[in-house]
């Protein structure tokens, strides 16, 4: 395990910063970019470990990749559906939830045999909300406890199309369930009561898919892809964390670039100007769903956070709820029961994180409560990420102008979705 020294006392948060391709829409390119009947190039795609995994996984049923996962660096990837072949291997998800449900549904539609596995804390996480859709469309899908939990051994192909209306709202299932759709016979239809990250409904429709979107509702039917240009967004939930540096720490004024707002993606943005924060879009794209933000400090009051808002920030609440202690005031962070079963339960490590570093924070069944120091910097401690790349990267974020050192142990989780975070991190504190 290796940690991170945050030494305190930094000063402000400053200058322009271009953070990794979202690594949402990177999964997803990958995945479909190996489907399409032609070579797509894919620019900006995240560099992190969980998406080199999605990558991983379509190599091994023989999609051709050529070039770096990188902000930099052009991929092009040729594929289509009569030129994959069952894989030989076990598919290794490591931490990556959106893997193994994505690949879920992409490898149902075809008539092999898969095999899902991942580390110890994918082993944990709930697959039967996948696992129940695919097999309404035909799948075979087994796993440990019935298929609730990995690993996952599926057996795909003649699925039939089925209409379905999403349990839980999550990106996820919604997008397993339409790359099944895919290949099923007839329509495959998902509805859903709150609106959840858009990117496969979008994505689907730049590839030339027969797909159709409407109120809370994706119809797709049996689709040849077309190959595409991709340049890939910055990814918002990466920005959120230079965001709320920005916002909490005296003096600080940064910019982050062509970041994704689409559907779903920006909620975090709608609480911190709830709480008062200084923040504006500047160079708005309203076709790739983008924008330049800009973030000054200011001082930030306490808000109520729940309902139907919560799948469009779940992956932020950890740096939200770092705005949180800065804050006047209580915030509450309720219906986001989805934390306890992410990368962590976030709920039980954000509270025991924030504790460590003089937080007073509570955890509730659904959620969490943070008493805002008004201002006041944190003291500092020794912080567990409890292996979550997410509660490892808000914690930094928390340290940055401490009263004293921030020890954050488990760092190396940060590599799943950021491995640059500690050189950006160089780059904008002074
Ligand atoms: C994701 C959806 C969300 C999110 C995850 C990425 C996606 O999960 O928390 O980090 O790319 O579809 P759920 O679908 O489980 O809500």
């Amino acid at each position: 395990m290796t940690e991170l020294v945050i030494p305190g006392g930094g000063g402000p948060v400053t200058g322009r910063l271009r953070v990794p391709g979202d690594k949402s829409i990177s999964h997803r390119a990958l995945l479909l970019a190996a489907l399409a009947e032609g070579t797509s190039r894919l620019r900006g795609v995240s560099s992190g470990r969980d998406v080199a995994r999605t990558r991983d996984a379509v190599v091994a049923c023989g999609a051709s990749v050529q070039g770096a996962l990188g902000t930099e660096v052009e991929m092009a990837m040729s594929g289509g559906r009569g030129r994959l072949q069952e894989p030989a291997h076990v598919i290794d998800v490591g931490n990556s939830g959106t893997a193994i449900r994505l690949l879920a549904g992409w490898c149902a539609s075809f008539p092999w045999l898969s095999v899902l596995q991942g580390d110890a804390s994918i082993a944990h996480r709930p697959m039967g909300r996948v696992a129940q859709p695919l097999r309404s469309m035909g799948a075979t899908v087994d796993g440990r406890d019935d298929g609730r939990l990995p690993p996952l051994v599926i057996r795909g192909g003649d699925l039939v199309g089925i209409d379905y209306r999403l349990p839980v709202p999550s990106a996820q299932v919604k997008s397993a369930v339409l790359l099944a759709g895919l290949a099923a016979d007839g329509a495959t239809t998902v509805r859903e009561d709150v609106p959840t990250r858009a990117h496969t409904e979008e994505m689907l429709i730049q590839c030339g898919a027969d797909v159709t979107v409407g109120d809370g509702v994706v119809t797709v039917r049996p689709s040849q892809l077309a190959p595409f240009d991709l340049a890939v967004p910055a990814d918002p939930s990466q920005a959120a964390y230079w965001i709320v540096a920005a916002c909490t720490v005296p003096g600080s004024d940064v910019v982050l670039e062509d970041v994704y707002v689409g559907p779903a993606r920006a909620a975090f943005l709608d609480v911190l100007l709830r709480m008062g924060a200084d923040i504006f879009l500047e160079a708005e794209d309203d076709v790739r769903h983008t924008a330049d933000i800009r973030a000054r400090f200011g001082p930030l009051q306490a808000t109520d956070v729940g309902g139907t808002e919560v799948p469009g920030l779940i992956d932020e609440i950890p740096v939200l709820a770092v705005a949180a202690a800065r804050a006047t005031g209580v915030t509450t962070f309720a219906d986001a029961g989805e934390l306890r079963v992410k990368e962590s339960d976030r709920v039980a490590s954000v509270v025991a994180a924030l504790r460590s570093v003089g937080v007073v924070a509570e955890e509730r069944p659904d959620g969490l409560v943070v008493s805002g120091r008004e201002g006041r910097p944190l003291a500092g401690g020794a912080a567990d990420s409890c292996g979550d790349h997410r509660v490892a990267m808000a914690m930094a974020v928390a340290g940055l102008d401490a009263t004293g050192p921030t020890v954050i142990a488990g760092w190396e989780a940060v590599e799943t979705s950021y491995p640059g975070f500690e050189e950006d991190l160089y780059r904008c504190v002074s």
